[in-house]
C-alpha cells in the first residue's frame, strides 16, 4: 500500500467519528475557531472555490455565506454525506467524490481553492504532481489557501527513506494506524510553490496551533498545468460552464 492509500485507509477508518476527534462538536473550540472561519470568509469572498480533502464540509460551511460557489471533493463518500448534510441549506455548495492527485471528473476554471489540513499528508515526492493538478483547476490568478498544524507532542512518529515523517494514529476503537505527517518548513513550502505562485504569504499562528500560507497562482502556471490536465484528462469545458459546481 502507497503512503497515500495508508491516509486514505485511515479517514475511511475514522469517518464515523471524525467531527467528533476532530474537536468540531466541541462548543469552546467552536468559539476559538470563529475568527479563523471570518479570516477564511473574507479570502473566499466572491469567489468560485474548488475544496481539496474537504471531509465532513466544516469548512466548507464557513466559508459558504460569502462565497459565489464551493465544490467540495474528498475521497471518502461517507465523509461527503456528512459534508451534504452540513450543508443542506446552501445551493451553492456541491460535493463530489474524487481523488485529489487525479481530480479527472472535476471541472475547471475555479478562481479559488483551499485545503486544510491536507498539505501535511501529502507525500513528499507527490507534493509537486498534486500542486500541479490542483493549479490545473485554477484560473490564472486564482486564490489559494492551505492551513495545517505545527508540530505537536503525543504521538509516535518515525521518518521514512524519502523524508516523510509517518505517525501514529488511534482510534478511540483501539485500532492503530500509521499515516504520513509532514511538518513542512516554511522554506519548503515556499520551495514547493515558487515555480507556480506569486503574492506568497506564510503564517505562523502558535496560538492556534497552525501554519498557513496562502498565494495567488502565476497566470503561467495556470496554463502549463492545464495543459498538462487536459492532455491527461477530459476535453475542456466553456470557463463559465465549468466554475459552476453541480447541485448537491
Ligand atoms: C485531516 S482530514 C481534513 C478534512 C477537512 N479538510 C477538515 O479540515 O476537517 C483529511 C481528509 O483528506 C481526505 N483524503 C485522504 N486522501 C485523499 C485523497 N487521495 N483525495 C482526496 N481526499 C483525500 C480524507 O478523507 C479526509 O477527509
Amino acid at each position: 500500500m502507497t503512503l497515500a492509500e495508508d491516509v486514505a485507509r485511515y479517514y475511511a477508518a475514522r469517518a464515523p467519528v471524525y467531527d467528533e476527534t476532530a474537536g468540531y462538536t466541541d462548543a469552546q473550540a467552536e468559539r476559538l475557531r470563529e475568527p479563523i472561519q471570518a479570516r477564511y470568509r473574507t479570502l473566499f469572498t466572491g469567489h468560485t472555490v474548488l475544496e481539496i480533502a474537504c471531509g465532513t464540509g466544516y469548512w466548507t460551511r464557513a466559508i459558504a455565506p460569502a462565497a459565489r460557489a464551493v465544490l467540495g471533493i474528498d475521497i471518502h463518500a461517507e465523509l461527503l454525506a456528512q459534508a451534504r448534510r452540513r450543508c443542506a441549506s446552501l445551493p451553492h455548495v456541491a460535493f463530489e467524490v474524487a481523488d485529489a492527485y487525479e481530480l479527472a471528473s472535476i471541472p475547471g476554471g475555479f478562481s479559488a481553492a483551499l485545503g486544510i489540513w491536507w498539505w501535511s499528508h501529502v507525500p513528499r515526492e507527490r507534493l509537486p504532481a498534486f500542486l500541479d493538478t490542483l493549479h490545473g483547476k485554477l484560473r490564472p490568478g486564482a486564490r489559494v489557501l492551505f492551513a495545517d498544524q505545527l508540530p505537536y507532542e503525543g504521538h509516535r512518529r518515525r521518518q521514512d527513506p524519502r523524508g516523510n515523517t509517518l505517525e501514529e494514529r488511534r482510534l478511540p476503537d483501539g485500532r492503530r494506524f500509521w499515516i504520513v505527517k509532514n511538518f513542512p518548513t516554511e522554506a519548503q513550502i515556499r520551495a514547493a510553490l515558487a515555480r507556480s505562485a506569486e503574492e506568497i504569504e506564510y503564517r505562523e499562528r502558535p496560538d492556534e496551533r497552525s501554519w498557513s500560507v496562502r498565494y495567488r497562482l502565476r497566470a503561467a502556471a495556470a496554463n502549463r498545468a492545464g495543459r498538462r490536465c487536459v492532455a491527461r484528462a477530459a476535453p475542456p469545458r466553456r470557463e463559465d460552464e465549468s466554475c459552476k459546481p453541480a447541485g448537491p
